[in-house]
């Protein structure tokens, strides 16, 4: 699986980007307006790519979800179900309301009995949802040099062989990996950016990931 499509002009689109293309693979990276990322392509080099995410999508083996929460419905309908159909689709998405946080305490839109990618899941049944990538920040999303070692990245998602490509990528990209089952398991992995960014706020900042210790 070379072909990456990163739905996001944001700082995770550009980290992930990034990171794929410095592990060997091509990246089409989408937004609504593709232009906006023209300084990023400019730097890219010849494996890279913009579109608007319905190309992005289609052109890819692997599609990385990088969007707002509170727009990742209509992100994923604007890449369309028959250009996601079939594909591991990497949730990096948070659910993250607009209400400011308290004392550094985010405040979600979904509650502990749904999460976000439980509902991109219902809404395009045939891709092959994976959260990753959720519960860290972007810059140690990629190579994460830490003097407690390799971190580990928590995913989950319905399909077997989608969490075996994710999990090969997570290897590359240094990471230790734990997968706890199912989508329903998006519940606990998403309020784990609730945690990550308590000491970011309190001005802890952001060099922190979590680690599985048995
Ligand atoms: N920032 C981090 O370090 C971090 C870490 C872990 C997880 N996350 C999660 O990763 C996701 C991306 O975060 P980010 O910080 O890179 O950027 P972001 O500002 O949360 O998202 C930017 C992207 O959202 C898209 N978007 C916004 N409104 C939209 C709409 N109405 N319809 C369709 N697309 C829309 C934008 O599309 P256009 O390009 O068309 O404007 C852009 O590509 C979020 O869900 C976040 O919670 C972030």
């Amino acid at each position: 699986m070379q072909r990456i499509g990163v739905l996001g002009s944001g700082a995770v689109g550009t980290a992930l980007a990034n990171g794929f293309l410095k592990h060997g693979y091509e990246v089409t990276r989408g937004s609504r307006e593709p232009a906006k990322m023209a300084d990023w392509l400019g730097k890219a080099g010849p494996q890279a790519r913009t579109a608007n995410f319905a190309e992005a999508a289609k052109s890819a083996e692997i599609v990385v979800l990088a969007v707002k929460g509170d727009a990742a419905e209509q992100a994923v309908d604007l890449a369309g179900a028959d250009a996601l159909a079939g594909k591991v689709v990497i949730d990096t998405t948070n659910p993250i309301a607009a209400s400011p946080p308290v004392n550094g305490v985010l405040r979600f839109f979904t509650t502990l009995d749904e999460s976000l990618m439980e509902r991109l899941q219902r809404r395009v049944a045939p891709a092959r949802f994976v959260k990753a990538f959720s519960c860290v920040g972007n810059a140690l999303m990629v190579d994460p040099k830490l003097p407690g070692g390799p971190p580990t990245m928590f995913i989950c998602g319905n399909d077997a062989a989608a969490k075996r490509d994710v999990t090969g990528i997570l290897d590359r990209f240094g990471w230790a990996t734990e997968d706890l089952g199912g989508a329903e398991a998006a519940r606990a992995i998403e309020p784990l950016c609730i945690l990550w960014c308590i000491p970011a706020f309190q001005g802890r900042g952001s060099k922190h990931a979590l680690k599985m210790l048995r």
